[in-house]
């Protein structure tokens, strides 16, 4: 796989697409406070820039970010420098402990383009959950990929020309999204280009998945944060180990 979130557009989504662990954290908070009210270890996977890991630090969570961009984590330990941030790839999850919390936000699901890698992943983090933690993810669902991706946008600021083009493979149930972008360097414009490559899971393939690996879980429309529609670009999954106790 050609490396991705490298030093240009890290610095561009730190920039500029931050802003999503700003929207789920009341919802997690929330969620958190209501489910699992003693819990103090947090851990958020593909933490990219840190986005939601600066709130998970300032409610006073012990908290580990993990991410396989060095550049993404070099912003993760600048916006939340409490939190112990690890390079690493989710597939190979292994550490020394387990959390109350885990987290996997914004697509970050959608890189792993084999299924068995999706299985794995699930697998590792249910190893890592306290018996009564909480796994929630959102993820581009295959009708979300297959609605929205086939667009080309551009958008231009003093600093930045960003070309965004996708599309989507309905056989092979994988988005391409290719960015182009020319950063401003002085006078001069240096410019930067990556492909990554998403793929669109269906609601039945991730459950299924979801149970083999343990877990009860529910599931809400990633956007709207209510009840899943029909076609839901994007899903969001509360997960709890299926012996979760109540008291
Ligand atoms: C769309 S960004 C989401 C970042 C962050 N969760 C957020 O909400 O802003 C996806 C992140 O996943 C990371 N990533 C993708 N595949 C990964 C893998 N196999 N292991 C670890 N990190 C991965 C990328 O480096 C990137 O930072």
């Amino acid at each position: 796989m050609k490396a991705i979130y490298g030093n240009d557009f890290a610095y561009v989504y730190n920039d500029k697409w931050e802003s999503w662990g700003e929207k789920m954290w009341p919802f997690l908070r929330k969620v958190v406070r209501k489910k699992a009210p003693y819990t103090s270890t947090w851990l958020d996977l593909c933490c990219g820039t840190g986005s939601l890991l600066k709130f998970v630090c300032k409610e006073g969570f012990s908290a580990v970010g993990l991410d396989s961009s060095k550049h993404q984590i070099n912003y993760a330990k600048q916006n939340a420098p409490h939190a112990r941030i690890l390079q690493g790839d989710i597939r190979q999850l292994s550490l020394p402990q387990t959390f109350d919390v885990i987290t996997c936000m914004f697509d970050s699901l959608n890189y792993l383009t084999l299924k068995r890698d999706l299985a794995k992943v699930f697998h590792r983090v249910q190893l890592h959950m306290s018996q009564n933690g909480l796994f929630a993810f959102d993820m581009n669902t295959f009708e979300g990929l297959e609605d929205l991706w086939c667009s080309t946008t551009t958008t231009h600021d003093k600093n930045l020309t960003i070309i965004i083009e996708t599309s989507f493979n309905k056989k092979r149930a994988l988005g391409r999204c290719l960015i182009t972008g020319f950063l401003k360097d002085g006078g001069l414009y240096r410019k930067f280009q990556e492909e990554h490559i998403e793929r669109g899971y269906k609601a039945h393939e991730i459950d299924e998945l979801l149970k083999k690996a343990g877990f009860i879980f529910k599931k809400y429309d990633g956007n709207s944060l209510s009840n899943p529609k029909k076609r839901s670009a994007r899903l969001l999954y509360l997960c709890y180990n299926k012996n979760f106790s109540k008291s």
